[in-house]
């Protein structure tokens, strides 16, 4: 059995959606503590669990002979105690293989600015190879999808105004990241192995704007505000605070190259070239 957790999320119903045309729907099963997007997985099939990451019992009932586990992270606050958990209830039921998705960082930067979510994953990672458990980490790069979040749908007219100053990151589109995990999870092997999935080269948003003015032949201009600016900008349109401190997150991390990455194996797991930045920012822009 294949056990999915987050499998109604963005990520998570990417790889279910391919991992079915893998597997057969009977070998798979899948966690969700929302009682009526249970009901929208089961009827695709698969066996769901009613369970919450930081409920320990509910995990332990579901997780019985499960083969391979996908952890999905989660982003609350207790992010870090709720993976120990799932970890630690894997363990006691006998889960052969975990399987966890978290970030891709870069090494070489010394102060990450994510704070607790960066402790979160680099955590978790080390709590899963000190259990014991046989394991492969999928360390995932920003979606591509954040690119059209953070810069607005009309930016062909408005230019892009982001406090990422120069900072460069590497993204890649959910999808693709999503069926390369089900391509591992429905094949043998991966056995304690490190996974980056993202696509190189990492770009800035200066360079977004060149790709997108050069797509469009328009003049899609860059600016980098002060985070206090930006703040104040985005307070004006309405954007609500927590999406104002996610934007502002993100904004912060790829100003300090977090997401600068240089390597990466989805090519690899996916079997083909996974979609240029190039290409995915002229699916989306210039539909
Ligand atoms: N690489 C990136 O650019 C990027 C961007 C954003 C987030 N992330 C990370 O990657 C993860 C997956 O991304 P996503 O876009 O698929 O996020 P998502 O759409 O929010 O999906 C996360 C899934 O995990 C479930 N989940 C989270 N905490 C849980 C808990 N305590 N118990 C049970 N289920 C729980 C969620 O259930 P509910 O719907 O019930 O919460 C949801 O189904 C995120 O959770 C976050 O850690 C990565």
């Amino acid at each position: 059995m294949i056990f999915l957790t987050g499998a109604s999320g963005n990520l998570g119903s990417a790889v279910l959606e391919r991992l079915l045309k893998l597997v057969p729907a009977n070998k798979v099963a899948a966690l969700d503590r929302n009682p009526n997007r249970a009901k929208i997985l089961k009827q695709k099939g698969i066996s769901v669990f009613i369970g919450e990451y930081a409920d320990k019992a509910s995990l332990l009932d579901a997780l019985k002979g499960v083969e391979k586990l996908l952890l999905v992270s989660g982003n609350g606050e207790n992010a870090l105690g709720e993976h120990k958990n799932v970890i630690d209830a894997a363990k006691e039921s006998g889960v052969k293989h975990i399987y966890y998705t978290g970030g891709a960082l870069n090494k070489n930067v010394q102060h990450s600015q994510l704070g607790p979510l960066t402790d979160s994953y680099i955590t978790t990672e080390n709590y899963i190879i000190e259990s014991g458990l046989t394991y492969t980490i999928f360390q995932n790069g920003l979606y591509a999808e954040t690119i059209p979040y953070f810069i607005g749908e009309q930016v062909l007219e408005t230019g892009i105004s982001f406090p990422a100053g120069e900072g460069k990151s590497s993204f890649a589109k959910r999808a693709e990241m999503g069926e390369a995990i089900a391509n591992v999870l429905a094949s043998e092997g991966h056995e304690n192995k490190t996974y980056l999935l993202t696509t190189l080269p990492s770009y800035s948003f200066r360079e977004i704007a060149e790709i997108l003015s050069e797509l469009s032949g328009k003049n899609v201009s860059y600016t980098s505000p002060e985070p206090e600016e930006y703040e104040a900008q985005l307070k004006e349109y309405g954007v609500s605070d927590s999406d104002i401190w996610y934007s502002l997150l993100l904004a912060a991390i790829i100003k300090n190259n977090e997401y600068n990455i240089t390597d990466s194996d989805l090519e690899k797991l996916l079997g083909y070239k996974p979609t240029s930045l190039d290409a995915y920012l002229k699916e989306t822009f210039l539909k």
